[in-house]
């Protein structure tokens, strides 16, 4: 048996002014989002923002429904949004954050595994890269690759294995 080990570089800071401005700028425009979100079973407002390779930003936010399962992740509507308004064009910086009670959270908030399949695909579609943006109020995770957050992703290549 051979071990695999997987290694993920993670950025962290505890001061976000520090941040380039874009990506302060994206964090604004993610938190902005997550006050439209409609949240009222999780009370948990999510906003996210993709910038995209042309310089373009779309929001989105959580849109939840009282068929639990029916409702939509703030990156999912992201990137949904962004694919149908501007069809071809690569989004490069996804930023995420949540408010409670109005109040952005203290700590990053981490895309879900849906989520996280999902950027994964936008990576593969447009071969490059989306750098992820977890932000808190008082500290910021990111990574450079979304697919660093999901070893062993499922892809195209598992549909036709035999072409791998
Ligand atoms: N949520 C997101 O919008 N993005 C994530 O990556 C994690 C979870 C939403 C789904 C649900 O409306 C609420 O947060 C609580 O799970």
């Amino acid at each position: 048996m051979k071990r695999i080990c997987v290694e993920t570089e993670i950025f962290e800071t505890g001061n976000p002014g520090e941040l380039s401005a874009d990506d302060q700028e994206l964090i604004k425009i993610a938190l902005k989002a997550a006050g439209s979100s409609w949240s009222p079973y999780s009370g948990f407002a999510v906003g996210a923002a993709v910038r995209l390779e042309d310089g373009n930003i779309v929001s989105g936010c959580n849109v939840e429904n009282a068929a639990f399962p029916s409702g939509i992740c703030a990156e999912h509507n992201a990137l949904s949004s962004a694919s149908a308004s501007f069809p071809g064009v690569a989004p490069v910086v996804i930023a995420v954050t949540a408010m409670k009670a109005g109040v952005q959270v203290s700590l990053p908030v981490s895309p879900c595994g849906k989520c996280r399949q999902i950027i994964a695909e936008e990576e593969s579609r447009y071969k490059r890269p989306v750098r992820i943006i977890m932000a808190g109020s008082s500290k910021v995770t990111i990574i450079e690759k979304g697919s660093d957050l999901l070893p062993l992703l499922f892809s195209h290549k598992d549909l036709s294995p035999d072409l791998r």
